[in-house]
This record gives C-alpha cells, structure tokens and sequence, in this order.
C-alpha cells in the first residue's frame, strides 16, 4: 500500500521530537504504508504486533518495499530478488549481503503512531 501521508501533529519527549504519522488503525499486521518525511520515503509497517519503520527502499537493488515488499513475522521480504531484513535491526539475513536498512525510532500511543529520529547505523 501506497499512501503519502503529510504529517499533522509535532511532540516533544525526553527522545526528541516526534512526528505523527499515521493513525493506529492504518496499520494492519503484516501491512505497510509509505511515508514522506522531508526527503526521506519511510516505509511504516505493522509486524508481531509492533510498528516499524525504515526506508522505502530495498539496499539490494533499491525497489520500494510499499511496492514489491512483504511483512513477515519479524522481517521484511522484498519480492524483486528475495532480500529478507530484519525489521528489528534492519539488517540483512541469510545468504544475500545486502547493506542495512536505514531506521527510525517509532512510538505509538493514543490510537496514533509517531516517527522520531533516525536510528545511528549499526
Ligand atoms: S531489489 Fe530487493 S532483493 Fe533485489
């Protein structure tokens, strides 16, 4: 699923500021949305019950995960060539070696998921 989303509410915590998003009930298990974030396409989706969030692209062979991804339990898999990620780490699992995906922080409460900042590689 494709959707833009511009996002609408601003808060501050002990973390950072943090942008909404998306709405709670726009994320269904196994599902995913993109977001634009300045210049950055986020790719947000919902997996064991957690939201996540890291870049729209594939570092394989840069397809867009709203386009040709799949959530599983606890990776994403892009369909293009079968690149598997781990959504916790963003890293790269088996045999292919692909770079690791850029991630941010996400938090969601209130019926309301937050994007915060970008997680430091590694
Ligand atoms: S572009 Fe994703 S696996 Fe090749």
């Amino acid at each position: 699923m494709v959707a833009k989303i511009l996002f609408d509410g601003t808060k501050k915590s002990a973390l950072g500021e943090w942008h909404e998003a998306a709405a709670s009930t726009d994320l269904a298990e196994g599902q995913g949305l993109q977001v634009q974030r300045g210049h950055d396409r986020i790719y947000l989706c919902r997996s064991q019950g957690f939201a996540h969030a890291v870049e729209d692209r594939c570092t394989h062979g840069e397809a867009a995960f709203s386009e040709s991804g799949r959530v599983r339990s606890g990776f994403l898999l892009c369909l293009a060539h079968g690149a598997r990620f781990d959504l916790a780490s963003g890293r790269c699992l088996g045999a292919m070696r692909c770079p690791q995906l850029r991630r941010w922080r996400v938090l969601e409460e209130n019926g309301a998921i937050f994007l915060g900042e970008e997680y430091p590689p590694g």
